[in-house]
């Protein structure tokens, strides 16, 4: 037990200064990698493996895959998180694959429901195969994933993963339930991130955690670090779609488009008058609206505050993380893992 009045958040002495928004040098992912360099290479191996297929149609559509990388932070995650542990071992390049694998997989079927076209850049895979070949891609990597932990016994982290895909699921239902509805109030916005997305980052740090150490409460920190990190991530994410500036390579105010209510819109609808609201409401339950009804969208939530306030409860979130990675030992995954918790809220893609 320490012997102090007010606990230092880091009991190792550097206390993670609050995240800067105006931080002007941009952490770049390059750096972040760094620690971790070489075990990103292991990965790479395990994970171009496993999405390998002998089914010629299969093969063509994840090289496909393969060619359009993403930023690939889950793995990162994985990876900084066993370093900063423990020992990084075999377990934990299969628990970064993993994790790409299941990531992949989810943004595969997360197109077809969004009737998304457009993905990191490039047409989707449902806008070039279809809807078929898209559900039965996604559900071929997710079994592909769980084999890969499953013929090497990694139980711990197959648990964890197991447990995000369920409330992933669940989110992205609770999500299609409410835009049904056009009834979203915050509490169930955060429902939903939580489910859809800080569920696997906050796995991906607790996998890396288990995989290199046995140690049960290092594996609690890192998961819940994991979980405020995957809210500012989504956060994040729910704030691109409003920005006409953005260079995610996915749609533009597709979010609206989908009738889905995020973040800022809610803040803002919260704000408004009654008829204002109505207005909105309505533009909003239209199944087609054009770039004008998108644009209106937008502008009110820009004017009612609701970028404003997504922002700020994106940065503590972000800071809430960055104390709970502070209280690990001072090592270069550790300061790497802080860097990249600025990176998320400041990345522009
Ligand atoms: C997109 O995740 C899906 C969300 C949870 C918002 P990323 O932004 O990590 O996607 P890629 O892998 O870099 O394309
Ligand atoms: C996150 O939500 C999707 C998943 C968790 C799979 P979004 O629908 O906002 O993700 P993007 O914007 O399409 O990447
Ligand atoms: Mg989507
Ligand atoms: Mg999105």
């Amino acid at each position: 037990m320490l012997e102090t009045t007010s606990v230092p958040s880091d009991r190792y002495g550097v206390a993670a200064p609050p995240l800067d928004p105006a931080r002007r040098e941009a952490v770049t992912l390059e750096a972040v990698r760094r620690p971790v360099d070489d075990e990103l290479d292991a990965f790479r191996d395990y994970f171009r493996e496993a999405m390998r297929s002998d089914v010629g149609l299969l093969d063509k559509v994840t090289r496909y895959v393969l060619k359009q990388k993403g930023k690939r932070i889950r793995p990162l995650l994985v990876l900084l998180a066993a370093k900063c542990c423990g020992r990084v071992r075999e377990t934990s390049y299969r628990a970064a694959a993993l994790v790409e694998i299941l990531h992949t997989a989810t943004l595969v079927h997360d197109d077809v429901v969004d009737e998304a076209d457009q993905r990191r850049g490039a047409f989707s895979i449902n806008a070039l195969w279809g809807n078929k070949i898209s559900v039965l891609l996604g559900d071929f990597l997710l079994s592909e994933g769980l084999l890969l932990s499953l013929d090497h016994g990694d139980y711990d982290v197959l648990h964890a993963l197991s447990d995000a895909i369920r409330r992933m699921s669940e989110g992205e239902l609770l999500q299609i339930e409410k835009s049904r509805l056009l009834d979203i109030d915050e509490e169930t916005y955060f429902q939903i991130i939580s489910d859809k997305t800080a569920s696997l980052i906050g796995a991906c740090t607790r996998a890396g955690a288990l995989s290199a150490s046995d140690d049960e409460g290092h594996a609690d920190r890192m998961h819940e670090a994991g979980e405020k990190l995957g809210l500012a991530f989504q956060i994040r994410d729910d704030l691109f779609d409003f920005d006409p500036q953005s260079a995610t390579g996915k749609p533009l105010g597709l979010d609206v488009q989908e009738k889905k209510m995020t973040l800022p819109l809610i803040h803002a609808l919260s704000r408004a008058g009654r008829s204002e609201r109505r207005r909105i409401l309505k533009i909003v339950g239209q199944d087609d609206k054009d770039s004008e009804d998108l644009r209106a969208v937008a502008t009110f939530a820009e004017e009612h505050g609701g970028l404003t306030y997504a922002r700020e409860r994106m940065h503590a979130l972000a800071d809430e993380a960055r104390q709970l990675f502070a209280d690990f030992p001072p090592t270069q995954a550790r300061d790497a893992l802080l860097d990249l918790t600025q990176f998320v809220v400041q990345r522009e893609r």
